[in-house]
């Protein structure tokens, strides 16, 4: 992909002292180089402005001190009857292959409601490494939406099942679902996904749908369909969306991307449990075995493969609980608030 020359912008809150212009300024330039995928050699110059109340630090000195290399400039913005005080703004301009991603953290991100209020939070990752459950805890915490995407993969998986078409039939499977609409509704602060009218929430939890879901998800006219939903979801308000390919495919330009994995047997061992729990009887070989496949289809698939996005931070989950891992999203989400 070709480079583009663009502008970045971003700002951040401080107090007036060394310490809190240093570590925020920082904290801004460090997040806007990892999510513009920018090294120092991409950029052609970084400026920033402060409003008068900042006078104990450059910005400026406190990016170069922080290892940006790059030709630096500072400079004061006049005193404006009630703007956000303490704020520290930059615009960088550089080359990228990515589209340009703007942050405003703290109180800066009133300055721009427009990106900010509707921020979304992406988590990516394998079958079985716990996403469902972190997310459904980060959204209680937070007071935002959640959305399982496998869900609506699940439902077109049991729809094609139940027409005996065959999993991998694409032309077939585009005819069966042509004229099927999948939606998802909240009850009770709880997701439930319908085919039509029918809820099939607890139908689509058996082996044979996960299958059946792996194997449909991998027909580009399936995610194809699936994508105005998913983005449909995110437009408005704050969500979570669990899934493959919500950080590289669905929502690329998500504020917060996380991809959880975990090793196949901890993740085979914990959906052995959940569905033993469910009263479901399977072994845990053959869960792992499951584990294996699903993850070699879902990573090997033409069109969304899973995988992490370049601005994803990875969390391997093996030695934590979910509420540990949640609560690492949450701090970060919540940090920037
Ligand atoms: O997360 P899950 O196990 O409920 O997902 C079921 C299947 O759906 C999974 O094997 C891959 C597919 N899927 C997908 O391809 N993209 C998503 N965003 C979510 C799920």
């Amino acid at each position: 992909m070709d480079k583009k020359l663009v502008s970045i912008r971003g700002a951040v809150t401080a107090t007036n002292d060394v310490k809190s212009i240093t570590d925020n300024t920082a904290k801004l330039v460090n997040c806007l180089f990892f999510k513009n995928a920018l090294t120092n050699a991409d950029v052609v110059n970084m400026t920033f402005s402060t409003t008068p109340d900042i006078t104990a630090f450059y910005p400026a000195r406190a990016a170069r001190e922080a290892g940006y290399d790059v030709p630096l400039f500072s400079c004061v913005e006049p005193n404006i009857d009630g703007a956000v005080t303490g704020c520290i703004r930059v615009m960088i301009t550089a080359w990228t292959e990515v589209e340009p991603f703007n942050k405003y953290i703290g109180l800066a991100r009133k300055l721009r409601k427009d990106l900010t209020d509707a921020y979304s939070i992406t988590l990516d990752g394998p079958s079985g490494a716990g996403k469902s459950t972190v997310a459904k805890l980060v959204s209680g915490k937070l007071g935002i939406t959640y959305l399982d995407t496998g869900a609506l993969y699940r439902a077109l998986g049991l729809v094609v099942l139940r027409n005996g078409v065959g999993t991998k039939d694409a032309p077939n499977i585009e005819k069966c679902l042509k004229d099927v609409k999948v939606g998802i509704k909240y009850q009770n602060g709880s997701q439930a996904v319908f085919v039509g009218d029918e809820d099939v929430s607890n139908l689509i939890r058996t082996p044979e749908v996960s299958m059946a879901a792996s194997d449909v998800s991998a027909v580009p006219y399936v995610r194809q369909k699936l994508l105005s939903v998913q983005r449909d979801a995110a437009a408005d308000s704050p969500v979570i969306l669990d899934g493959r390919d919500i950080g590289t495919v669905v929502l690329p330009n998500a504020e917060f991307k996380y991809y959880l994995t975990a090793s196949a047997e901890v993740r085979a061992r914990r959906r052995f449990d959940e569905l033993t729990e469910k009263g479901q009887s399977v072994t845990y070989d053959g869960v792992l075995s499951d584990v294996n496949l699903r993850d070699k289809n879902d990573m090997s698939r033409a069109v969304a493969p899973l995988k992490r996005a370049y601005d994803a931070v990875e969390i391997n989950s093996d030695g934590m609980t979910a509420a540990e891992v949640a609560d690492r999203i949450i701090a970060d989400v919540t940090g920037d608030m």
